[in-house]
């Protein structure tokens, strides 16, 4: 390759990895605008008896490969709306998550490989709820599978709790793409959505886990040092319960010192359970 070449191909890398991109699908890329079949690999190595003559390049592309069918996109407002009228209507976590996997007023759903909607038990005494998917969580389809989970899972475990005795979930239940901090109207959105899972969960104890979860549920303004380790009072539908913002898991992979002040909210959160 010339150093042209070069140079190029690396200034198009970089911009994937601004715009996104962090998945490798294949070796090969496959233009998608093309109206041939991408050539199997198998077909290069031993080509098939020879068929019927191609058909002229000009014809639909294959099912598989074209645009599925646009959804009609909503304005801002109205997709809040809708989502208040959907979450409304779910009268189970099943039916919420069956729902919100068909739900269209969020265009993350369209780059998320799928919903991220919760994990451990619906019938413990304690909900987390965190920001947003990752990619591991993306991937898994489940909450906090990621390094920050592993943390979260070693934070429940000190206090004497697991995923069998929790229940866990996002204020957003798909991937930002390239884990982008979600817009404030991704979050409008999505959280109609959350709070009817928190009433449906109907958990004694609420725990936001990070900034971006205690503003939107508990209508903070100010940061989560200011926020963590205070108690609310949360409305979930008939029943007021108990909700407390502490440090985000991937907060403190980076700053391992604020673990202490992390320590402390769980303590508070246990002794909330145990009384
Ligand atoms: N961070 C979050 O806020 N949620 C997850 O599920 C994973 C990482």
């Amino acid at each position: 390759m010339t150093p042209d070449r070069t140079k190029a191909a690396r200034d198009l890398l970089a911009f994937y990895l601004e715009a996104g991109v962090d998945t490798v699908l294949g070796e090969e890329a496959i233009d998608r605008l093309s109206n041939e079949d991408p050539v199997p690999r198998e077909a290069v190595r031993s080509p098939p008896p020879r068929g019927p003559e191609r058909a002229p390049l000009n014809r639909p592309a294959p099912a598989a490969l074209a645009a599925p069918p646009a959804a009609p996109m909503l304005s801002p407002d109205a997709a809040v709306m809708a989502a208040r009228e959907a979450a409304r209507r779910a009268q189970s976590l099943d039916e919420l998550r069956e729902i919100l996997d068909g739900f269209q007023g969020c265009a993350l759903k369209t780059t998320a490989k799928q919903l991220v909607f919760a994990d451990g038990s619906p019938q413990a005494r304690v909900m987390f709820v965190g920001e947003a998917p990752g990619r591991d969580e993306d991937i898994e389809g489940l909450p906090f599978v990621g390094r920050s989970g592993q943390l979260l899972d070693r934070m429940l475990t000190a206090i004497g709790l697991d995923r069998t005795s929790s229940y866990i979930a996002n204020i957003i239940p798909w991937r930002p793409p390239g884990n982008r901090t979600p817009t404030p109207q991704e979050s409008q959105v999505c959280l109609p959505f959350i709070m009817r899972q928190i009433e449906l969960a109907d958990p004694d104890v609420l725990v936001c886990l990070g900034g971006p979860a205690a503003q939107a549920l508990l209508g903070v303004k100010e940061g989560i040092l200011k926020t963590r380790g205070r108690w609310f009072a949360y409305r979930a539908g008939p029943r007021e319960i108990r909700a407390i913002a502490t440090l985000h898991p991937a907060y403190l992979l980076r700053q391992p010192l604020q673990k202490r002040l992390a320590w402390r909210d769980f303590l508070a959160i246990k002794a909330a359970l145990d009384s």
